[in-house]
């Protein structure tokens, strides 16, 4: 197809708006995947994606459409991930499109994720159709919605298309709108070729698949390819597009979207974002917005079988091929043996990865609670980030202590309002702003410590507001604060992986309500266990575990055998995952206690 006759375009949404019912509907109604092979949503694929209904990862799908002027287009639409983690791979994949689908719950409204992904791509100068999607709905108010697409964003709404993925209303009008209001690419066929990269995974067989979007030159199977980011090259094995199948082709031009193999060994060495060229005709710059999704949660992960540590260490060699912003190095805790220190990209990133070691490697994991990055400065030497509160060092060894921020926006009904910023003061934020939205919604920004939202704010803000407001948070850079080490000691003994790093002032409340936590976790032993929270050597709370009594086991004694089995099968059972700290079995729970604090 020549040039003129391509779309590029992806759909924004937030969770449960029915980004993938559309798509799925838009596979259909061209034919792209036949009724009989539907299976439900084709393009979250991921059985974890679909368990949690949320998309994590982008794909892509090609589509022929015969529009109603008679003539044959192709149609690219390319996925985008719904989650704040990975908003540096939206930023690529709508760097990828002239347009964007911006799909909003007609029974709902506009909501804080949708709006800073729209933001991005008004950046990219995107053409934006909105789609008011489930106007089968009672409940469904597209002329309120369509005014707060208006009043938010300031998006003309007066073409917004009604749809129901699905009923199948309002596709044809989907399709021909994709047609006529999104631009065609540039035609710069001639040039030096650039292809950005949007997505990539990792196949056993054929090495990393990597998918990309031409945007200058072509690019043929056999070529020899630099990936400009890493400087390295590689004869392309196999070339295709996506429709939605990987269908294999000779070559690609400028404007078209496809995917290529080339022996390439891990994700990291094809990352999102860098710049496909050719290895003997090398394009003089990269395509810009390059850059490496960096870590900001971290946390220890320990095998609770130490025997299991070679086996951590595969899984993630495994899991790292496949994802390029999982980093991971091995940390050895005095209470804890062997394991791993890892940075993600939020907190979901960090479940996801979590789940996955313990599901398709079969690992029972001791996790510690989620750190940030603060960032040190030594009285003599230089500058230290510390992503594990243990090596914080002493207060007469440190100048300053830093903390990353965020700016978090919020949107909301009104009624919750006060609990939201309740809330957020609680979190040391500082009000920006607020404004008030249409019928009682109101969008609320803060300023807040990224170790504050990473531990349970999220939780929080949606059962204070019973589910109904959304969020949305991104870095703002370092400040200082007056920060301190939390050390706590179990049975006399500091456990370097409860030490936490906390404001002074909030330091005794915590450390108090810890140890109460812990009392309740922990479970008894033959023996008094103390637990203690202190800052250096001062002790600022403590309680202790009194000693068990009785054995489970002595009322059985002279009893029938098989009795006695049972009752050992059934404590086996009810066994919960702990870890030998010293001489007591802490359960994984007491290391996310901190995240349960009220
Ligand atoms: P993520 O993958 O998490 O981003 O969600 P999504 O935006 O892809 O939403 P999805 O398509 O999975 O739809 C969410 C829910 O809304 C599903 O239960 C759909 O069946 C339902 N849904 C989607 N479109 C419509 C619609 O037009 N009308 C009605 N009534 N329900 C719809």
């Amino acid at each position: 197809v020549p040039v003129a006759r391509i779309r590029n375009f992806c759909i924004i949404a937030h969770i449960d708006h029915g980004k993938s019912t559309l798509a799925d509907r838009l596979l259909q109604a061209t034919g792209t995947v036949a009724d009989r092979d539907m299976k439900a949503q084709f393009l979250d694929n991921m059985e974890l994606e679909r368990e949690r209904g949320i998309t994590i990862k982008l794909q892509a799908a090609r589509m022929n459409y015969k529009a109603k002027d008679g003539q044959q287009y192709v149609l690219n639409l390319i996925d985008t991930p719904g989650h704040v983690d990975f908003s540096y791979e939206v930023s690529r994949s709508l760097a990828a499109c002239e347009g964007a689908l911006l799909v909003v719950d007609a029974s709902q409204g506009v909501e804080a994720q949708t709006l800073a992904n729209v933001y991005l791509a008004l950046e990219n100068n995107l053409e934006i159709i909105p789609v008011l999607n489930k106007i089968d709905l009672p409940g469904a108010e597209p002329e309120r919605v369509k005014k707060e697409i208006e009043e938010i964003i300031g998006l003309d709404c007066s073409g917004a298309i009604l749809a129901s993925a699905k009923e199948g209303i309002g596709i044809d009008e989907i399709l021909e709108s994709i047609v006529h209001l999104i631009p065609a690419p540039q035609d710069t066929v001639s040039q030096p070729l650039r292809a950005l990269i949007f997505d990539s995974y990792y196949d056993s067989y054929r090495g990393v698949i990597v998918y990309f979007r031409v945007m200058d030159g072509t690019v043929k199977k056999g070529d020899r390819i630099r990936l400009m980011a890493t400087g390295k090259e590689y004869e392309i094995d196999e070339l295709g597009v996506l429709s939605p199948n990987q269908i294999q082709v000779g070559e690609l031009h400028a404007g078209e979207v496809g995917y290529v193999a080339a022996a390439i060994k891990a994700v990291e060495d094809a990352r999102v974002g860098d710049t496909i060229t050719l290895a003997y005709e090398p394009a003089a710059e990269p395509l810009p917005g390059y850059a490496q999704a960096k870590p900001m949660v971290f946390c220890g992960m320990f095998p609770t079988d130490a025997d299991r540590f070679p086996d951590l260490r595969e899984a993630l060699e495994k899991l790292k091929l496949n994802d390029a912003a999982l980093s991971y190095e091995p940390e050895t805790s005095s209470a804890m043996g062997f394991g791993f220190r890892c940075g993600f990209l939020g907190l979901l990133h960090m479940e996801i990865v979590q789940e996955r070691l313990e599901r398709e490697y079969n690992l029972d994991l001791i996790i510690t609670a989620p750190s940030v990055i603060y960032r040190v400065t030594p009285v003599k030497g230089e500058i230290l980030y510390i992503d594990n509160p243990s090596h914080l060092p002493d207060p007469q060894h440190r100048e300053k202590i830093e903390e990353p921020y965020v700016q978090v926006d919020m949107i909301t009904p009104e009624e919750y309002v006060g609990t939201l910023m309740e809330l957020s003061q609680t979190r040391r934020g500082i009000f920006k702003d607020m404004k008030y939205l249409t019928q009682g919604r109101t969008t609320l920004s803060y300023e807040l410590p990224l170790a504050e939202v990473v531990t349970d704010f999220f939780d929080q803000m949606k059962s204070r507001s019973r589910g109904y407001a959304s969020m949305e948070y991104h870095l703002i850079g370092y400040r200082e604060n007056p920060l301190v080490r939390l050390d706590i000691l179990i049975n006399n003994d500091p456990v370097d992986s409860l030490a936490m790093i906390v404001h002074r002032d909030k330091a005794y409340n915590v450390g108090r309500s810890l140890v109460e936590k812990l009392k309740e976790l922990i479970p008894r032993h033959q023996f008094k266990i103390p637990l203690q929270a202190a800052i250096g050597s001062k002790i600022i709370a403590s309680e202790h575990i009194p000693a068990l009594r009785k054995d489970v086991l002595a009322k059985c004694y002279g009893g029938d055998i098989s009795r006695k089995k049972k009752l050992l099968q059934k404590q086996a059972k009810g066994k919960k995952r702990m870890k030998a700290i010293g001489t007591v079995d802490v359960p994984q729970e007491a290391f996310m206690a901190v995240l349960r604090l009220d």
